[in-house]
């Protein structure tokens, strides 16, 4: 291949070189996003295998209803705007007295960050 000498080439070269530059700072590749993604699909897996019996497929406290007290409508306001934290602790150590059980028996402490994040979804 031929080498162009022009010193317009070598200009435009360089343009190229620093359009690209600025073009891939601007629109960094998204691995915080995919994370989330990979992370969300977890927790959906982990719900409709762990929550969806009781609380339903979407969370609406339409699973299994003949409890008392009933399970939790997790699209509610109420449960929604409950901190992260204290979901946490409702899912990890349970609800004394109901069917909701302490679930760091069965799930990691990073599975729960999961399901949480997806039930965060289901207010939408
Ligand atoms: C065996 C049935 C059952 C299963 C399975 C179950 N839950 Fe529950 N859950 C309940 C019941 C019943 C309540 C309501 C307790 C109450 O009224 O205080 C509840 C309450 C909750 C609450 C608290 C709502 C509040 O008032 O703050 C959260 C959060 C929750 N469940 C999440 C989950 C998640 C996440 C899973 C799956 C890992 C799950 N539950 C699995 C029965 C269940």
């Amino acid at each position: 291949m031929q080498k162009s000498n022009s010193p317009l080439a070598k200009i435009l070269a360089e343009v190229v070189f620093w359009v690209t530059i600025i073009f891939l700072s601007l629109f960094p590749y998204p691995q915080g996003a995919l994370a989330e993604e990979e992370d969300l699909a977890k927790g959906k897996a982990l719900y409709e295998k762990h929550c969806a019996v009781c609380h339903g497929p979407e969370g609406k406290g339409d699973g299994y209803t003949l409890l008392d007290p009933p399970p939790a409508d997790l699209t509610s306001e109420v449960i929604q705007k409950k901190s992260y934290d204290e979901l946490w602790h409702e899912v990890h150590d349970g609800i004394p007295d109901t069917a909701m059980g302490m679930w760091k028996v069965a799930l990691s402490d990073a599975e729960i960050t999961m399901v949480l994040a997806y039930v965060r979804t289901l207010a939408q």
